[in-house]
């Protein structure tokens, strides 16, 4: 029996676009992603002897079947390499949020596969794990590679970017879920009231402008909320109040991220939030 136990981080979205829909259901996609400081934990077991793929949650309402994003990388892994599957133990204990659009599943996904990478076929190339990760999900190849990038087509086409410069990022998320598909068949394209300035903010990470790189943070889901609109601008409100550069939607939210210059200012808001919102976490880029 081999184990190894990764950290699955976070990731946020610094700018969200949508281009245009597919004919095949999924939304050709613009966004700059960085992935933060806040990470579940992923322990993969090989050679268990079953032949099955096992997963286990700290948190009972999550599937762990295939179902669970990170069943179904396993899953993939051993469809596209050939390897034989000689029994297979995952746990995962989330500290991630779920429908949250932090891509708590995504990670969990994507270090499943880095796991069965390092333990069983070192020399598979990452290119070709990021493509197993693309059948898993679109944000997974993302969560594989980390850091800061350029994501195109559903997620899956990655350039990666200069990494954003040193801050702190405070995560809150309001009680309620909010489903990706549900989110993105409100969406139409045509009537989008504006896009965000990814060429800018290309632009602002190569020159390591902090508060550029905040001021064009957007994301157009923002402007397709319904009744989550009023509790969402209420804790955009309350991060600029406390001493965000900018607070933003984060993927399909409901989760919303602020950035902070100062670490006093960034915890003292994070403690501020926290009397309100449970789920309120003091972050880095990553
Ligand atoms: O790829 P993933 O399984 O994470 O996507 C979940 C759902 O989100 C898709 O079934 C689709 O409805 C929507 N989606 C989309 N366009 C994308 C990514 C996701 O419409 N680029």
């Amino acid at each position: 029996m081999r184990e190894l136990t990764l950290r699955a981080p976070a990731k946020i979205n610094l700018t969200l676009d949508i281009l245009r829909r597919r004919s095949d259901g999924y939304h050709d996609l613009r966004m700059v992603m960085q992935t933060v400081s806040l990470y579940d934990l992923v322990t993969v077991q090989t050679e268990t002897g079953t032949g099955d793929i096992y997963v286990r949650t700290s948190l009972a309402e999550l599937p762990n079947g295939p179902g669970n994003l990170a069943w179904k990388a396993a899953q993939a892994f051993f469809d596209a390499t050939g390897l034989e599957n000689n029994g297979l133990e995952i746990a995962i204990v989330k500290q991630i949020p779920v429908c949250a659009g932090l891509a708590g599943g995504s990670t969990d996904g994507a270090a499943v596969l880095k796991a069965l990478q390092q333990l069983l076929l070192p020399e598979l190339p990452e290119e070709k794990l990021e493509e197993i990760g693309a059948q898993v999900g679109s944000d997974v190849p993302f969560c594989i590679r980390g850091g800061t990038a350029l994501a195109e087509g559903r997620g899956e086409v990655l350039t990666t970017l200069p990494s954003m410069p040193e801050c702190w990022i405070v995560l809150c998320k309001p009680e309620f879920g909010i489903s990706t598909p549900e989110l993105f068949g409100r969406v139409r394209v045509e009537a989008l009231p504006f896009h965000p300035d990814t060429e800018g903010m290309r632009d602002a990470l190569a020159a390591g402008e902090l508060r550029t790189v905040a001021q064009l943070t957007g994301n157009v889901f923002e402007s397709v909320l319904m009744t989550e609109k009023r509790e969402i601008a209420a804790i955009v409100r309350a991060l600029r109040d406390a001493g965000a550069l900018a607070a933003a939607m984060t993927g399909s939210g409901p989760t919303v991220f602020g950035v902070f210059e100062e670490e006093e200012k960034a915890c003292s808001a994070a403690e501020q939030l926290r009397g309100r919102y449970t789920q309120t976490y003091l972050t880095e880029p990553v």
